[in-house]
């Protein structure tokens, strides 16, 4: 290994390791330490000393160690390597850390740790139909290569069909347990979608619901949606749906101006009958960590009077307008009829929905709606994917 020069930027060198070990370098807040790659990295103490392996509980998983109780700030008396691991010996404490070089390397730069569940998305068109992923309910309570198929789809593409559900209420819950626990609004549980006598929500009458996305009065908004059609041989009421995706990186490219202050700036949204008054600010474009973009909040009829300083509408508003064209162009919009027996589960801050309207008497149309959260989708895609770090 060679030898690495002094830090300039981390205090006062003190000490070099033996000779027959890979050099390290201590200074007063970390050490420099030569990874497998040939090239050297800092690490600072307290990040050492809070992740020495002996930290963490092979049962609970947990840290167990509490770096809080330490009397003085840690400090390594000496550091080695050897091999593929390095040994520090702290100061001021009876404990030695080994810590294998491949894991600090992953460290190294100080990037995120890397995440099976961090897919790239697939943006989809209007034609995306026969290529929607789908799977029997059968298939996801018994397969787990059906169940990650599903879960990837979601993550990548945002939307599936599952097939062949049993016409129970049941049926709902156990196809959102695959996933996550159902997570509530403050619509309670599930959802029922009919025609009401007293709407309280246009999904409740049979006109046209325009393109949205769901709950966003909601401070977090419930992360994927589940359309479990119970009866449908009504007249029209042909399902749309669109990727918010596909739309938004279009928007990007041909206003990049208006993609700026929709991805940048909130507005309000509102939900509010007798005895509820929802409120909350969101933007109308998601971005990832990577930039990229994730998803949509858009939904007029829940859209509050915009209360942004009127010279910002001057440019607010038409940007905002060319979008929601936009994202009704034909070219973005799936356009069928899901069937009975059908439940469609999509993520409902990225795939914007909505229905034509249908003839009231033509028939029954009868859907039983629910939600669970991305958070847990990815966590259950993780878990199905990877080893993890704990596990034996
Ligand atoms: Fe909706």
């Amino acid at each position: 290994m060679p030898i690495q020069p002094p830090p300039t930027d981390h205090g006062t060198t003190m000490n070099v390791m033996t000779p027959t070990a890979a050099t390290v370098t201590l200074s007063e807040t970390g050490l420099t330490v030569p990874m497998p790659s040939g090239e050297s990295a800092y690490f600072n103490y307290y990040w050492l000393r809070d992740n020495c392996p002996t930290s963490f509980s092979s049962v609970t998983r947990e840290r167990s160690f509490d770096i809080f109780h330490l009397e003085s700030a840690p400090k390594a008396a000496s550091a080695e390597v050897a091999g593929d691991t390095l040994t520090i010996t702290w100061a001021d404490e009876e404990h030695t850390s080994k810590f294998p070089l491949t894991l600090l390397e992953s460290y190294a730069s100080g990037n995120r740790r890397a995440d099976p569940a961090d897919l790239p998305r697939k943006a989809w068109f209007s034609d995306h139909y026969p290529d929607v992923h789908r799977v029997s309910f059968a298939d996801l309570q018994s397969d787990n290569a059906a169940k990650k198929a599903w879960i990837e789809s979601m993550i990548v593409e945002g939307v599936s069909i599952i097939t062949d559900m049993p016409d129970t209420d049941e049926a709902l819950t156990d196809a959102a347990n695959v996933m996550g626990k159902v997570r509530p609004t403050f619509f309670g549980d599930y959802f029922d979608v009919y025609t009401h006598i007293n709407p309280t929500n246009t999904a409740y009458t049979a006109s046209a619901l325009e393109l949205h996305t769901d709950t966003p009065a909601e401070e977090h908004a419930p992360g994927i949606q589940f359309l479990h059609m119970r009866a449908n041989s009504v007249k029209g009421g042909l399902n749309l749906f669109g990727d918010g995706v596909a739309a938004a990186n279009d928007f990007r490219e041909i206003d990049p101006e208006g993609f700026k202050l929709l991805s940048e700036i909130d507005i309000p949204f509102y939900c509010e009958h007798d005895d509820y008054d929802m409120r909350s600010y969101q933007r109308v474009i998601e971005l990832d960590q990577h930039g990229e973009v994730s998803g949509l909040t858009i939904s007029q009829h829940m859209l509050d009077l915009i209360d942004l300083p009127q010279d910002v509408l001057d440019a607010y508003y038409p940007a905002f307008c060319r979008f929601g064209k936009l994202l009704q162009d034909d070219k973005y919009i799936m356009k069928f009829t899901l069937q009975a027996t059908e439940c469609i589960v999509f993520d409902n801050h990225r795939i914007v929905h909505g229905r034509e309207g249908y003839t009231a008497d033509s028939g029954s149309r009868y859907l039983r709606g629910t939600y669970t959260d991305r958070a847990e989708m990815r966590s259950n895609y993780r878990a199905l994917v990877s080893e993890g770090r704990f596990k034996e």
